[in-house]
């Protein structure tokens, strides 16, 4: 604690070595260690701070995806710590229990340090999500998994070299789960409930259980849908999160993998972001004997209330070219608008590229309209701060801005495909 009431976290930015592979170390970025970073957990309502120590020989950041705070605490672009300087930042929790996370966001290279290592957890807790009878104990039922992809070299050091297809980032052909290859997890309950990361730089995954088995999501980016959906595959874009809930037979064995994307990826688009790998991404290995104490309830969470016929303006996105919303580039020194505190906003966002983004805004979380016209498929009926465009679509998104002004700092949007972000597709709003 500090004299001012707060909790304090300290996150000490580093380089080290980890053993990953026979053989070589690999050179690792981390958190309080040398790869990854800690989970970091907190309530609504709390006052939090962090000191965050820069241990790199260079500058970056760490920035908090999907939360709800002023500008000047967001720890993107704006917020960069110089190498051996310090960063304090200080705010309330104020939104549902969700599973966010955290990256640097340096400015044109947020996908290196991403891919070294730089990125953990962070889950909010509130009253109403543990007065739920849903599994909710860390690493026993309620479990974490931070899912990245990587190539290693012939040295074992992660190949950070572009590819072919460099203009979409790099596409890893080894699946890393909470920094681990090969991953297993022993299970104890018959239901497990799994808070899914898409923490990679550019691959899409469509997760689904190598028997096909039904599970429900619960969960999406920004907090606990209405109702739970039952489904065998999910399909996360990078930076986006699911909680899912999963039954196990007891002694049995069941493999999580990533599927060929299903929808709105054919050909060779569906390449361009491994959309047709089938990966394994975790095992998962039963006792002979399984606690069975937790259920999903049939209500949930609050549906997202933003009401799209208040909305005080209507805006337009379109992302085409790898590096471009609207035909510009991000500029650091160029604010592209400013949008006023407490108003409702409608975005319609369109992918205008054959390729896949992933549309990400910062400091609020938004409800999906529509896609194409259309009623949005089950997941992404819950809060989203980050959202696939899938080729050639169209998303609104309704979102309130409350809270937080400051004139001279502002908010990112991006593509969350990081080599796109790194190259221009972003731009800077503020709340007035
Ligand atoms: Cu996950 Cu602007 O970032
Ligand atoms: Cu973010
Ligand atoms: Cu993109």
């Amino acid at each position: 604690d500090d004299p001012s009431g707060a909790r304090v976290f300290n996150l000490d930015i580093k380089s080290g070595t980890t053993a990953l592979k026979q053989g070589a170390e690999t050179e690792t970025w981390g958190v309080n260690g040398n790869f990854l970073g800690p989970t970091i957990r907190a309530r609504r309502g709390e006052e939090i701070a962090f000191s965050v120590y820069n241990g790199l020989d260079e500058g970056t950041s760490i920035h908090w995806h999907g939360m709800h705070l002023p500008a000047v605490m967001d720890g993107g672009p704006h917020q960069e710590v110089e190498p051996g300087g310090d960063w304090t930042p200080q705010w309330t929790l104020n939104q549902p229990a969700a599973t966010l996370w955290y990256h640097p966001h340096p400015h044109g290279r947020t996908a290196h340090h991403v891919y070294k290592g730089l990125a953990g957890m962070f889950i909010i807790d509130d009253e109403e999500s543990e007065a739920l009878p849903l599994p909710a104990t860390y690493g026993v039922d309620d479990v974490p998994l931070i899912v990245q992809d990587r190539n290693f070299n012939g040295d074992n050091q992660f190949e950070d070299g572009g590819s072919f297809m460099s203009m979409q980032g790099i596409l890893g052909d080894e699946i890393m789960v909470n920094g681990t290859l090969g991953p297993y997890f022993d299970v104890t309950t018959r239901l497990v409930r799994l808070r899914l990361l898409n923490g990679s730089v550019s691959r899409l995954y469509n997760f689904g259980f190598s028997d096909d088995r039904p599970f429900r999501l619960i969960a999406t980016d920004g907090g606990l849908l209405p109702e739970p959906w039952e489904t065998d595959r999910l399909q996360l874009s990078p930076g986006e999160r699911a909680e899912i809930v999963v039954a196990f037979e007891p002694g049995e064995t069941a493999v999580l993998r990533s599927h060929p994307a299903a929808e709105g990826y054919t050909g060779p688009l569906a390449r361009v972001n491994g959309g047709d790998d089938l990966l394994d991404v975790c095992q998962f290995r039963a006792a002979d004997a399984l606690a069975d104490e937790t259920s999903v309830p049939d209500a949930l969470g609050a549906a997202p209330d933003v009401d799209p016929a208040e909305a005080a303006q209507e805006r337009s996105f379109s992302l085409s070219g790898f590096s471009q919303i609207n035909g510009e580039a991000m500029d650091l020194a160029r604010i592209d608008f400013g949008v006023q505190e407490g108003t409702v906003e409608v975005w319609e966002v369109t992918n205008a590229d054959g390729y896949m983004h992933s549309f990400h805004v910062h400091d609020v979380q938004f409800r999906v309209l529509d896609v194409d016209g259309a009623e949005p498929p089950p997941q992404l009926l819950g809060w989203k701060d980050t959202v696939q465009l899938v080729p050639q679509r169209k998303y609104r998104l309704a979102m309130r801005f409350a809270d937080y002004t400051d004139p001279n700092l502002p908010y990112m949007f991006h593509c969350h495909i990081l080599a796109h972000e790194d190259s221009g597709m972003m731009g800077q709003f503020v709340v007035l």
